[in-house]
């Protein structure tokens, strides 16, 4: 029996300005799948963790993601899959792209690859569309490529990697749970052409920022006018967290993907650190469980363990 095991990385979208078309990869947290190629046509899930995901698996993102692969391969083949979730359902941190882009690498491996990276972008974002009711492609593109992606355009799909400095990334997931589709609901569908012209300077600004390893740049350009307004009041002690993490020495941050969590960039280790330690004290000053981690830019993406 034919069998893959992948590590799939969380991640962080729209990196504050870019919402929909920039993320970045994480080194922690991680999700484990293992999967195996079956002579017939059928899906099959096992959830290795306390999250409870539906295990039918039309329902399930990971399931959506295995079924399209089974159909364009004219359902001559199925796959069993084990997954083991580190990064919780609803916390910002692309646990729906691990999922979907995990399955996706590991069947394009067992199969040879015969998929390019843009076939396999567009069957993981089959597990996007049914977490969230969009394809959208902000995790699945670094959770897949790693680093830094910019997704230019998702009809044609057109995504570029973008290099960028050994930057840390400190990330707290405040224990409350936001859904993406609801946090998309929520926003204003009209955009100023001034907000528009202060966040294309933004866009630009990060991305020169992150190409010329200039992390003034980086941290002046970590500004976004049109949804972190309205998002942010979802989120409790954001305006405080944020605050208090620039004092400490963050370049910058805001909210990750469609929150609650919430990254902060830093140049080096000990401010990462001295920027966790801020998040935990506003945290647990307001009274709500949650989880920090510090880590780096994972560069490589979905990793095939054995
Ligand atoms: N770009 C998406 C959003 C990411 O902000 O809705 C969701 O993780």
């Amino acid at each position: 029996m034919k069998k893959v095991i992948i590590k799939s990385p969380g991640t962080v979208a729209n990196l504050v300005c870019g919402f929909d078309i920039l993320g970045l990869a994480l080194n922690e947290p991680n999700d484990i799948m293992e999967l195996t190629l079956l002579d017939e046509p059928r899906v099959i899930i096992h959830n290795k963790d306390e999250f409870d995901l539906p295990t039918d698996p039309e329902k399930n993102v990971a399931g959506v993601v295995l079924l399209s692969i089974m159909e364009k391969m004219d359902n001559k083949i199925g796959f069993e899959v084990t997954i083991e979730k580190h990064i919780k359902p609803g916390s910002g941190i692309g646990s729906s792209a691990a999922s979907a882009a995990g399955a996706a690498v590991a069947a394009n491996h067992m199969l040879g690859n015969i998929f390019s990276t843009d076939e396999v972008v567009q069957f993981a974002m089959n597990g996007e569309k049914l977490a969230s009711g969009v394809k959208h492609a902000d995790n699945i593109a670094p959770c897949i490529l790693g680093g830094v992606t910019l997704i230019r355009s998702i009809h044609p799909l057109d995504i570029i990697t973008i290099p960028s400095p050994d930057l840390f990334v400190t990330v707290v997931h405040p224990q409350i749970e936001v859904r993406t589709s609801d946090a998309r609901q929520i926003l204003k569908q009209q955009v100023s052409l001034k907000d528009a012209i202060r966040q294309w300077g933004n866009i630009a600004g990060l991305v020169t920022g992150f190409m010329k390893n200039d992390l003034d740049l980086i941290g002046r350009s970590l500004e976004d006018v049109i949804i972190e307004p309205v998002r942010s009041i979802l989120i409790p002690g954001f305006a405080e967290v944020k605050k208090n993490c620039k004092e400490a020495g963050a370049l910058g941050g805001g909210i990750s993907g469609s929150g609650p969590s919430v990254f902060m960039l830093s140049k080096d280790e000990g401010t990462a650190k001295a920027v966790e330690s801020v998040m935990k004290d506003v945290y647990t000053r307001i009274g709500i469980d949650f989880n920090t981690y510090v880590t780096t830019i994972n560069k490589t993406g979905v990793e095939i363990v054995e």
